[in-house]
């Protein structure tokens, strides 16, 4: 061969790396290459199909075209049993005379690493090396840009995040993390290639939302070209740029006329074979002589890092799996400092994480998620809230925290302050007091934010008490509901609510209920009445629908114009809640057509006879309103919030909409029953990550039928034992 093979065993290698000037690249002949193993989905099916005559030709044909183009090429000497040494862009990062050699994530490829760091060594490069477990693939997974002075750092499949604070810091370098997604793009020179004057050609699909945005923002729009599908998997983006040629396995034509729009010309190789194992032309070459920008600011890489630890049932909840899903999927990575598995059942489990995130942001945003399922930032990095002046009415500084409904503590002029008024999707005011007066936090919606108040952001100095164990109680409830089909389930679910609901009224606790127009629909009604009768309906919040249906059923025997008794569709029926509604309208309200003995049953007579306060909240499905419909639906929110006070319980049933909005008024410690035909509805209301809450999976008609049947029985049987 013409050129100079500088094999790791050779020792006559220059003394000095490839100067600036010339592309030069180092290869390794295909002697040895062949699928041996699986460690993409590339190489699936693969094994031992390749053909090695195919393979050379192919190959040979790439060097002579990067040589033809000007490129120097230098020899690796290919080894018996190595059959990915074919990939040098895998050796490590070269760039101004220093090597980060690599460490390859697979134990297959593992075994190149020596040979890699020999040649370098070699070749006279400084040779540098991460610390053992941080997998770090080399210029498959680091690309400096052309235009700009900083390095694309593809992780998430190979490499890991926190490869690119090693790469920042030894070439003095800002790394932008991008996360790859699709298992066919595992290296993210299969997917990004930066060409020269800053221009990008890419493969979006490739990368996470996040990332996306990163090179959306970072590289204007003229200077991007996003690859259709097709394109990537024909490797288009694993291209060699030397000079105004692109070589590359293949492209569509379509963009090729865009590359020369951009002054590119294609020149494809089929490299077929190397395709089987996920490679193409640039993985077969790496760049020795790679050039920097000229450095316009310093180098800044936004890695941040933090600790977090979790106590409790952390390996039977499954809140584990979800912790480390989680951080992979919020695009951060983490490293187990300490695990200790509690020995049996009842001990609790230990876990400590430190954990990295591309972004500052990006890691407060996990830590947010994380403290929700009870983690908490190492108390030895406790730190002070940080707090944000409110400078607009109803605006929240960026970067706010938002509350959920756990109780939280803030840290105050070094001690730690209960919020009060604790809900979900608020913002935390602190008032820092001083003189006499103590330091206050408290939740406020943002749209009562007052300019000059002071409001926690980020998420430093913040304790949530989201203990695991009561998500593993959770997890019993959720099982207990989840046998949908299971009569017997159901019964027994109806025995435990009506046993607490025996419990709360004893000592005058107060019991909510969220009822949705299905309850008329189902001929619930009758036993939602006798429950108001017997005193366990403290406040009912619902909507318009509501109580136009039950209005309609009181008035005319019909829901939505259905005979409920019969069960069948009334003529002219459809115009009965119409009419309910104009009746009510013609009295007042409700309040009135009772008073008035125009309207003498269903819920809203009980509750009027009963003075149970209720709430309608408008939609914008509603028919009429009725007058008492709250169409304003600040007012309405603040109406709900004020009958939630002080409740022990709240029954939900059968309305997504304001089950919802009443979930994300209401703490945690509120027993919460969200009733739904639709397991998917009433696991999802219920699941607050908060045991109070249970998942009924059944008619609200039939549920609300047992219900009244148990409390009746167990009041009964208290009766008989006095
Ligand atoms: N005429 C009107 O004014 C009118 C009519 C309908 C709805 N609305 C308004 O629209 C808004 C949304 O209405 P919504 O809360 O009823 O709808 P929604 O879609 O939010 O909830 C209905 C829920 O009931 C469940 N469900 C259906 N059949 C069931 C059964 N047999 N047993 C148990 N669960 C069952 C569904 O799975 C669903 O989750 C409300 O504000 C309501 O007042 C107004």
């Amino acid at each position: 061969m013409a050129t100079q093979e500088t094999g790791h065993a050779q020792g006559a290698a220059p003394a000095t790396p490839p100067a600036a000037g010339r592309a030069a690249y180092l290869m390794c002949p295909p002697d040895f290459y062949a699928i041996d193993y699986v460690i993409n989905p590339w190489m699936e099916g693969n094994v031992g199909r390749t053909c090695p005559e195919a393979a050379t030709g192919q190959w040979r044909r790439l060097y002579d075209r990067i040589r033809g183009e000007g490129g120097e090429v230098e020899l690796l000497r290919p080894v018996p049993g190595r059959p990915d040494l074919v990939f040098t862009a895998n050796a490590g990062l070269a760039l101004g005379g220093k090597a980060l050699a690599a460490h390859f994530r697979h134990r297959e490829r593992q075994a190149e690493e020596p040979i890699y760091k020999e040649w370098f060594e070699g070749r006279g490069f400084e040779v540098v090396e991460l610390p053992r477990g941080i997998y770090f693939e080399g210029a498959g997974d680091a690309l400096p840009d052309r235009g700009a002075d900083l390095l694309w750092l593809g992780y998430g499949i190979r490499t890991v995040l926190d490869a690119c604070v090693y790469v920042a810091e030894e070439f003095d370098i800002e790394v932008v993390p991008l996360r790859l997604v699709d298992p066919r793009f595992y290296h993210l020179d299969t997917c990004l290639a930066p060409l020269a004057g800053g221009r990008m050609l890419y493969y979006p699909a490739a990368f996470d939302e996040r990332s996306r945005r990163l090179i959306e923002t970072r590289v204007s729009a003229d200077r991007r070209l996003a690859v259709g599908e097709l394109d990537a998997l024909h490797f288009a983006c694993n291209c060699v740029e030397i000079g105004s040629t692109l070589i590359l396995h293949d492209c569509s034509e379509a963009l090729e006329r865009r590359l020369a729009e951009w002054d590119y010309a294609v020149a494809r190789i089929t490299l077929s074979e190397f395709l089987l194992a996920g490679g193409s032309a640039r993985c077969l070459c790496l760049r020795l002589n790679e050039g920097r920008a000229p450095r316009a600011a310093a180098p800044r890489t936004e890695y941040a890092r933090r600790t977090v630890s979790f106590q409790g049932h952390l390996l039977d909840s499954g809140l584990l799996a979800e912790v480390l899903d989680l951080i992979t999927r919020g695009g951060g990575t983490f490293e187990t400092l300490e695990f200790r598995p509690g020995p049996r059942h009842e001990d609790p489990s230990y876990l400590r994480l430190a954990i990295g995130a591309p972004t500052a942001g990006a890691l407060d945003q996990l830590l947010a998620h994380l403290m929700q399922q009870g983690g908490r930032l190492d108390e030895g990095e406790r730190q002070p809230a940080q707090l944000a002046v409110v400078e607009q009415d109803g605006v929240a500084p960026e970067d706010f925290y938002s509350t959920t409904i756990y109780p939280t503590d803030v840290c105050v002029g070094g001690g730690w302050v209960r919020v009060s008024g604790q809900r979900m999707d608020g913002v935390i005011v602190v008032d820092e007091g001083g003189g006499d007066s103590a330091a206050t936090a408290r939740v406020v919606l943002m749209r009562d934010l007052r300019r000059g108040q002071k409001v926690v952001v980020g998420v430093e100095g913040l304790r949530v008490h989201a203990t695991t164990e009561a998500r593993e109680e959770r997890g019993e409830f959720r099982f207990m509901a989840s046998a949908v089909s299971s009569e017997r389930r159901v019964e027994q679910a109806v025995e435990a609510i009506a046993w607490e609901m025996r419990q709360i009224r004893r000592r005058g606790g107060r019991i909510v209920w969220v009822p949705g127009p299905v309850v008329v629909h189902t001929g619930g009604i009758p036993y939602l009445c006798e429950l108001a009768r017997r005193g366990y309906v403290q406040a009912v919040l619902a909507g318009n629908a509501l109580a136009v249906h039950d209005i309609e059923l009181a008035l005319y025997g019909t829901s939505l114009g259905v005979d409920l008794r019969r069960g069948v569709a009334l003529h002219g029926g459809h115009r009965h809640h119409l009419k309910a509604i104009n009746a009510i309208r013609r009295c007042g309200g409700i309040a009135a057509a009772v008073g008035q003995g125009m309207l003498g049953g269903g819920l809203m007579y009980e509750l009027v006879r009963h003075r149970i306060p209720f709430s309608l909240a408008g939609s914008i499905r509603d028919d009429g309103p009725l007058p008492e419909t709250r169409m304003n639906l600040i007012d309405a929110q603040a109406e709900y919030a004020r009958l939630l006070e002080g409740a022990e319980m709240i029954m939900m049933l059968s309305t997504m909409l304001h089950s919802i909005g009443v979930g994300n008024m209401t703490p945690a410690g509120v027993k919460m029953v969200c009733v739904d035909i639709n397991p998917a509805v009433a696991t999802k209301l219920a699941d607050r990550g908060s045991f109070e809450s249970r998942p009924v999976v059944t008619d609200v008609g039939l549920f609300l039928n047992l219900l009244a049947r148990k409390i009746e029985s167990l009041e009964a049987e208290s009766r008989q034992g006095e």
